[in-house]
């Protein structure tokens, strides 16, 4: 008896004296070794010259836009008895989610909403992964987005306008907290591995099924761009979307493609659209859905307009292999943009507010505010050759037209795209 005591004792300070050593002691000790404090954060920034680069940052509280009174928000409704916010070293949580969890981005995040239960997502890295119309769609009534969903619907984040449902004040700042998530990280998302999926790979033909197709279509699709593919979804009935209508597939106008203005795009481009979504919009990534259902859907999809099977695909553009960035190609770009009067559209400082833009429309009649480069958040992905490849072809069914005629040089179209990307050097990191 007296020796179970005694053992007993000795384990428990020995463990206690243990875990004080590897949690308190050691990362103390280590910390110079590592150079990095563990207050601080690695970010991941545009530089002028339109990379992406790693750099370190100090860990910030969170911010004012109403992401206070949010994550308040977001304490009351108990968001965080579902969803966890850390992304832990192990077992693919990258891979899922985005990079780990480091010290410094949760020191003044208090108190502390790690979590343990994981009956949703876990959030850290959700900024940005969705535009705010989807979180709008999703609160309102998470299963007509996502159907297996067990998320409870928010339905008081919610006023009636017009006979649609749009945020309230609460809803709003609830949408700007979690869009804040994971943000310290700054433009992770542009090299995370899904958001630069390549065009140019034919879908397998093993995978051409469109009945099964049609079955992905129904439970993931169909809740937006509607049974028939007419975009009438039964979420966007109920729900304001404000940024972008999801797309009449019977249209058969897609914006994001390697082919030429007027051509129908390739199963890749479709591929990579799905696969990495269209940011900042409704239309989330499909990454988790396996290979052959977006495939599938992609077959699907394809019934809807008879201009597939009408007119084939024309030959895709090329983009060349870009140069190495540099000061001098950015300069240039500068004036290719001025030359080239991107400016009526996109403003003199990229800020989308050009003489033009009060007045765009596209085919559909919805109003369509060019991009705001300064942002830094691409629909059609972030890397110098998405940008060259969507002012070579243009957007279909947008006032975005095509300059594939327009330039003297390829070099001319590289020291553009750099152009452009430089307008969001380092900030710019709102979803
Ligand atoms: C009863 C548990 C539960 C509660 C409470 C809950 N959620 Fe969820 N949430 C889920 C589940 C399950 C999912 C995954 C399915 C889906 O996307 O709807 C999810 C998904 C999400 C997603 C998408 C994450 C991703 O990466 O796809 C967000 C964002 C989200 N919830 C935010 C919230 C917020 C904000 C609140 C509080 C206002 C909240 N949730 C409350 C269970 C919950
Ligand atoms: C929550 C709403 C929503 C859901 C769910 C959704 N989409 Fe979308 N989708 C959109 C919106 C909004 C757009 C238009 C974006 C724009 O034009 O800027 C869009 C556009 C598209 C486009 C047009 C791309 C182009 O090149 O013009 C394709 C293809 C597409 N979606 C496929 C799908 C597929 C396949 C699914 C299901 C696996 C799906 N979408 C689910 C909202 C949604
Ligand atoms: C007539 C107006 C107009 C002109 C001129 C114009 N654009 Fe655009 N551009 C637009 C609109 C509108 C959009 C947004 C389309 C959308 O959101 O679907 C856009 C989108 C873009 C995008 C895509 C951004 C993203 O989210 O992926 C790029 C890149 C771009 N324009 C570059 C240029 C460049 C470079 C020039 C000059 C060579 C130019 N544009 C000239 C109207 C214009």
């Amino acid at each position: 008896m007296k020796r179970a005591k005694t053992i007993a004792l000795v384990a428990g300070f020995g463990f206690f004296f243990l875990a004080l050593l590897v949690q308190g002691i050691l990362p103390y000790l280590l910390k110079p070794a590592a150079g990095i404090s563990s207050r601080e954060v690695t970010r991941t920034v545009r530089t002028p010259l339109g990379d992406l680069a790693e750099v370190k940052a100090e860990a910030a509280p969170v911010t004012d836009g109403g992401e206070k009174r949010g994550r308040a928000i977001y304490l009351r409704e108990g968001c965080w008895y579902c969803h966890s916010q850390y992304t832990r070293p192990a077992a693919g949580e990258e891979r899922r989610w985005g990079p780990v969890s480091e010290a410094g981005e949760y020191a003044h995040d208090l108190p502390h909403l790690f979590g343990t239960r994981r009956i949703g997502p876990d959030l850290l890295r959700v900024g940005g992964k969705y535009g705010d119309d989807w979180h709008t769609a999703h609160f309102f009534d998470p299963r007509a987005v996502v159907p297996d969903s067990v998320m409870p619907r928010f339905t008081w984040f919610f006023r009636t306008e017009g006979g649609r449902q749009v945020l309230n004040d609460e809803g709003r700042a609830v949408t700007a907290y979690v869009q804040s998530l994971g943000m310290q990280k700054g433009k992770w998302r542009d090299a995370f591995p899904y958001q630069n999926v390549r065009s140019g790979s034919a879908s397998p033909e093993a995978a051409k099924s469109a009945e099964r197709g049609k079955q992905v279509y129904s439970r993931r699709c169909a809740g937006c761009h509607g049974e028939k593919g007419d975009g009438k979804g039964t979420s966007p009935k109920d729900v304001l979307f404000t940024i972008a209508q999801p797309r009449d597939f019977t249209s058969g106008v897609f914006k994001f493609r390697l082919t030429p203005t007027g051509s129908v795009p390739l199963d890749s481009d479709l591929y990579r659209t799905i696969t990495a979504g269209i940011r900042g919009t409704a239309m989330p990534p499909w990454f988790n859905l396996s290979e052959d259902d977006r495939w599938d859907v992609i077959h699907y999809i394809k019934t809807f307009s008879p201009d597939f099977s009408e007119y084939p695909p024309e030959a895709p553009i090329v983009v060349p292999q870009p140069p190495k960035p540099s000061p001098e190609l950015v300069a240039r770009g500068r004036r290719v943009f001025d030359e080239m009067k991107c400016w009526e559209c996109h403003g003199r400082e990229g800020r989308g507010d050009g003489p033009k833009s009060d007045t765009l429309e596209d085919d559909f009649g919805n109003r369509i505010p060019p991009a705001n480069f300064t942002r830094g958040i691409f629909k059609s992905g972030p890397r110098a050759e998405d940008i060259f490849r969507t002012f070579m072809t243009g957007l279909s069914g947008t006032p975005m037209p095509s300059f594939a005629d327009s330039f003297a040089s390829p070099d001319d179209g590289w020291a553009l795209t750099y152009y452009v990307l430089s307008l969001s050097a380092d900030g710019g990191d709102q979803p």
